[in-house]
């Protein structure tokens, strides 16, 4: 191969490999859920790379429970980041606060689906208070965010 090229193959590397410190996390849904979607959207807004995985709900059910997510603290959708679970529509800013602050425990999770959270948003406006929970690697769980 002449010079050249391996000098623009190596050029072509560098700008499309992601930049420095984005987030890439892989997200594992139902393909007909709606508000999975959005809240990949989310994500990507706030500048996480989202690699969407499409899966059945008895495969969806064996990924929470390899996650460490339990029944009682399931979401519709489970995110993977850095050894951390993210269970079902948590706020992009936690997760990045998730990321710095790096505690020793499974990760987060915004149990069931509550109305106006990022990707649950009600055309009404209409919002109701949440916890964004930080599950421990017993299976307990903190307040770690009030919305
Ligand atoms: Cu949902
Ligand atoms: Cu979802």
């Amino acid at each position: 191969m002449a010079l050249r090229t391996v000098l623009a193959f190596c050029f072509a590397l560098l700008f499309t490999a992601p930049a420095l410190g984005t987030p890439s996390i892989e997200v594992w849904k139902s393909p007909t859920c709606g508000c999975c979607g959005k809240w990949v959207e989310h994500l990507e807004a706030n500048g996480f790379a989202v690699t969407a995985k499409n899966t059945s709900p008895g495969m969806l059910d064996r990924i929470k429970r390899q996650a460490g997510i339990g029944e009682k603290l399931a979401s519709c959708h489970t995110g993977l980041i850095d050894g951390y679970s993210v269970e079902g529509h948590v706020p992009a800013a936690d997760i990045k606060r998730l990321l710095e602050e790096r505690p020793d425990a499974i990760g987060l999770t915004v149990p069931k689906m509550p109305i106006g959270s990022p990707g649950m948003e009600h055309p009404s406006g209409e919002t109701e208070p949440y916890d964004v929970l930080l599950v421990k690697k017993d299976g307990s769980t903190e307040v770690f965010a009030r919305h």
